[in-house]
């Protein structure tokens, strides 16, 4: 069976990594904090606890104790835990580590999987050129610190795959995200943007597509968009409130307006992948077990 290691598995899409991935690979899960953290989530993985990924030595240890055949880098600094003065943690953990990653791991033989995001796009709809969204080759205009770091660390080497994506997702512990706030919220209403529009897949989509990708697309390397159809935020929140039971008014909101929906055409002609509708990925996501 194929090792993979999953850096920062206590995040919201690392800790679903290691759980999907958990049938189909030995899967290796690192966390920051104590192993056991999020131990329901990741049970039937070998857990390493007090993993800081910015010690590049506890790194190359690690890839040498255990000598995975791929890396999945799900350590980031989202843009919700970026404040005025954390420039310095972004360009370190978004930018340089994952340049650090393709070195280690290229020496070593081993694969890397690195996310990247929209937020490399403006989002205006000007810079939008065809008709789909962005497509891979389109000039990246991100408008912060989140998008711009995000941008460097997209690596360019035969054993790196970079799929820029955007996700939504149930989270294990720090929860900062769309979902958990929405389902935080009570009755009263909440503001939707129905000219807000992304193209992201839920975490448990983008950890199968994972998995296919590590055993039928070995060699696959480069940047690339995985999108599924563009959704406003508004009509999100419709199908999370009716997936989830919930009675929270969403009010629609014109402003602001921020299309940042990806091409996945070339992604898609190149591996036959599609995402699922919208209304089964958030039913799947409804569904899901919740980690403790
Ligand atoms: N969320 C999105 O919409 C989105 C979209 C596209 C791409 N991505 C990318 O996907 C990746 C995962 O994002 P996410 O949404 O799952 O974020 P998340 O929930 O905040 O998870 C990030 C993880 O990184 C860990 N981490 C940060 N600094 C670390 C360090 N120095 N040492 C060890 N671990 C460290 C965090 O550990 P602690 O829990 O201990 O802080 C956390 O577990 C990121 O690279 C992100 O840029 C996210």
């Amino acid at each position: 069976m194929m090792r993979v290691m999953v850096l920062g598995a206590g995040g919201m899409l690392g800790h679903r990594l290691a759980a999907v991935l958990a049938p189909r690979f030995e899967v290796v899960a690192t966390l920051r904090g104590a192993a056991g953290a999020v131990s329901s989530a990741v049970c039937g993985t070998t857990v390493v606890g007090g993993v800081d990924v910015a010690d590049e030595g506890g790194l190359a240890r690690l890839l040498d104790r255990f000598r995975p055949e791929a890396v999945l880098n799900a350590v980031g600094v989202v843009k919700q835990r970026l404040g005025p003065g954390d420039g310095e943690e972004a360009v370190t953990i978004n930018a340089l580590l994952p340049h650090r990653l393709a070195r280690l791991c290229g020496t070593r033989g081993i694969r890397l999987v690195q996310f990247g995001t929209d937020c490399v796009f403006s989002g205006r709809a000007a810079d939008v050129r065809g008709p789909d969204g962005y497509r891979e080759d389109d000039p990246a205009e991100p408008a912060d610190i989140y998008g711009r770091s995000k941008l460097l660390g997209e690596p360019e080497a035969p054993h790196v795959l970079v799929l820029r994506t955007s996700i939504i997702g149930r989270e294990a512990g720090r929860r900062q995200g769309l979902v958990e706030w929405f389902l935080s919220q009570g009755e009263a209403p909440v503001r939707g943007f129905t000219r807000a529009v992304f193209s992201g897949v839920t975490t448990t989509v983008l950890a199968e597509l994972c998995g296919d990708l590590l055993e039928r697309h070995r060699g696959m390397s480069g940047t690339w968009h995985v999108a599924a159809a563009p959704i406003a935020k508004h009509d999100l929140l419709l199908l999370l409130r009716a997936a989830f039971e919930r009675a929270t008014p969403v009010l629609p909101e014109p402003w602001p307006e921020c299309d940042r929906r990806l091409d996945g055409g070339h992604f898609r002609a190149a591996t036959g992948w599609m995402a699922p509708e919208w209304p089964k990925m958030v039913a799947d996501l409804a569904a899901e077990e919740v980690p403790r």
